[in-house]
């Protein structure tokens, strides 16, 4: 069954778990569609991943759009949300539902932002524009700035408070799920038994609603830093690095090309 943001909010009511892997290309994204996987993110960690970025910042809404129609060709069953990348929707409300816009025009059917209880007026608009919107709180990623680097929030009585009021105030204008990322386990379920609406963990523990992590990750794909949350479920760079050096090492003894393999 095709996914959709009131089946995604079903899945909460009926105790679901719901899972959510990144996606940036076509093939990649063909395959993960037909694993039963609930929704597709073009997360702009595209830019480290795909582009060799330091962090997510340098990310366009034009790199989004790109990789947005690319996953959207392949998508058939889970349902597709984009990121909107750093300053395509802090500018102000016109630029945010223009550029959210583009998005949904793309082929995305909902679009993250990262940010608390301060996105909460953006959140209302752009719902009431017709946009689905997923919230992203915890370590926002372009925020690393302020944030002073990749650590856990909400470890003070102070931030988990602010993580609380802006989970609900996010709920509140509109947002459909929210990802918690690297947050205490006890700070998530929190969350998660406050909100009527899903959330989505990374690095969150196991209470949440739904999980998420980087396909490059789980594949082992990515060979900077990983961090404690990911689980590898298969090491494939060294099998890739065995087959280029096999082909390699084919072209130049002659074992390849064969006769199966040319024309005549
Ligand atoms: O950009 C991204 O990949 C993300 C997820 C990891 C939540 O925002």
């Amino acid at each position: 069954m095709k996914a959709t943001v009131p089946n995604i909010i079903e899945k909460k009511k009926r105790g679901e778990k719901i899972t959510m892997l990144t996606a940036y290309d076509y093939s990649t994204a063909l395959i993960i569609d037909r694993c039963g996987v609930d929704i597709l993110l073009v997360g702009d960690s595209v830019g480290p991943i795909f582009s060799g970025y330091e962090n997510t910042l340098p990310v366009t809404t034009e790199e989004i759009l790109y990789h947005t129609k690319a996953v959207s060709r392949a998508r058939k069953n889970a349902l597709l949300v984009s990121d909107m990348p750093f300053l395509s929707y802090q500018t102000s409300f016109e630029d945010a539902v223009r550029n959210c816009g583009l998005m949904l025009k793309a082929g995305a059917e909902a679009v993250k932002l990262e940010g608390g209880q301060e996105i909460a007026d953006l959140v209302r608009k752009l719902s009431h524009s017709g946009i689905p919107v997923m919230g992203h709180i915890g370590l926002t990623p372009q925020s690393i700035h302020s944030l002073g680097g990749y650590k856990v929030q909400g470890k003070t009585e102070d931030t988990r408070r602010k993580l609380i009021i802006s989970a609900k105030s996010l709920e509140e204008a509109g947002v459909f799920s929210i990802v918690l990322e690297c947050v205490p386990e006890d700070v998530a379920k929190e969350i998660t038994e406050n909100v009527n609406i899903p959330t989505i963990g990374i690095g969150a523990g196991r209470y949440c609603d739904g999980q998420v992590l980087v396909i490059n990750d789980i594949l082992g794909l990515f060979e900077g830093f990983r961090p404690k949350f990911v689980k590898k479920y298969v090491d494939l760079a060294p099998l890739i690095e065995g087959a280029v050096k096999n082909y390699v090492e084919d072209v130049k003894t002659g074992k390849f090309p064969e006769e199966t393999h040319i024309f005549s």
